[in-house]
């Protein structure tokens, strides 16, 4: 099925969507997006995914969307194709102005938002677990707010794919492990789950918060601690989250075994967690 497109309320093909040469999500990435999976024609974790979109806009200062508005435009789309295994993105933009750094004034922002088919292509990585790489985090302060500008992920997610890994972790000049370049990270070090607190170093994953109720659920104890690049020879399991790639082991880091080379017992009953979190969901 073709990708189905809404832009600024009207719905198309995504291939016949135009967007102004002067937005200035295109200029200058002065845009904030989502990302949602869509399971059985219904989309996980929606009222999350909203909240951090308005937080978003608003650490931007895109003032006036209408997120109702939007979250019914989204719904409709799925509905349209109809969509069943889907993910959705949805882009807002300071608008179309002649192109000048501040803001423009009395400038409606851009509304956009496609739904397409999503084929799991993570289904067996998940079973079997992946390689990543380290790279130095050479983003900005502000990586808690989910901005178009993704430059530094894209060079490293491409330099991860070339050293034949599925993903690079970034790390601080003090060896503070961050995150992905499109996902969230977890550790097991000492049977404890560990994930790096919520600072504006990273983003505040929607799965990663799902990940920290389902183990506090299962019994798994849980710290929001950051871990180094030292530690990571002595963590028994480390697992990339994310919307699409869900609960992801990682296997080998820069080359060497995490645990014993294979995805460990607390992945596992998080991945089962999460598969019931959403069977529940769609029951
Ligand atoms: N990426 N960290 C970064 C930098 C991300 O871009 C993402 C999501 C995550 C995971 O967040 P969530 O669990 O809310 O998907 C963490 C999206 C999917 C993307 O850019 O395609």
């Amino acid at each position: 099925m073709e990708p189905i497109a809404n832009l600024g309320g009207k719905q198309m093909p995504l291939a016949e969507t135009k967007i102004p040469a002067l937005d200035r999500g295109f200029l200058f990435g002065d845009a904030v997006y989502e990302v949602l999976r869509v399971y059985k024609s219904r989309p996980w974790l929606m009222d999350e995914h909203f909240q951090r979109l308005a937080r978003s806009l608003d650490a931007i200062r895109i003032p006036g969307v209408d997120l109702n508005r939007l979250r019914q435009r989204m719904l409709d789309t799925i509905s349209a194709g109809p969509f069943v295994e889907a993910t959705v993105y949805i882009q807002i933009t300071r608008g179309v102005a002649p192109r000048t750094h501040v803001f423009p004034v009395d400038t409606p922002p851009l509304e956009f938002l496609f739904v397409q088919e999503f084929s799991d292509h993570y289904a067996p990585v998940r079973q079997t677990g992946a390689p990543v790489i380290t790279l130095p985090d050479i983003r900005w302060d502000r990586c808690d707010i989910k901005s178009t500008n993704l430059l530094a992920n894209i060079l490293a997610a491409q330099t991860a794919k070339e050293a034949g890994c599925r993903e690079a972790l970034f790390y601080l000049p003090d060896g503070t492990l961050t995150e992905g370049t499109h996902t969230s990270f977890f550790g097991v070090l000492n049977g404890a789950l560990l994930t790096a607190p919520t600072s504006p170093a990273i983003l505040p994953g929607i799965t990663r918060g799902l990940i920290l109720r389902l183990a506090q659920q299962t019994g798994i104890p849980v710290e929001e601690h950051v871990l180094k690049r030292e530690d990571l020879s002595r963590v028994s399991e480390l697992f990339l989250t994310g919307t699409t790639s869900e609960i992801l082991p990682i296997v080998r880091v820069d080359g060497r075994p995490i645990g014993d080379g294979k995805p460990g017992l607390i992945t596992r009953r998080l991945q089962a967690a999460y598969a019931q979190a959403v069977a529940e969901f769609l029951r």
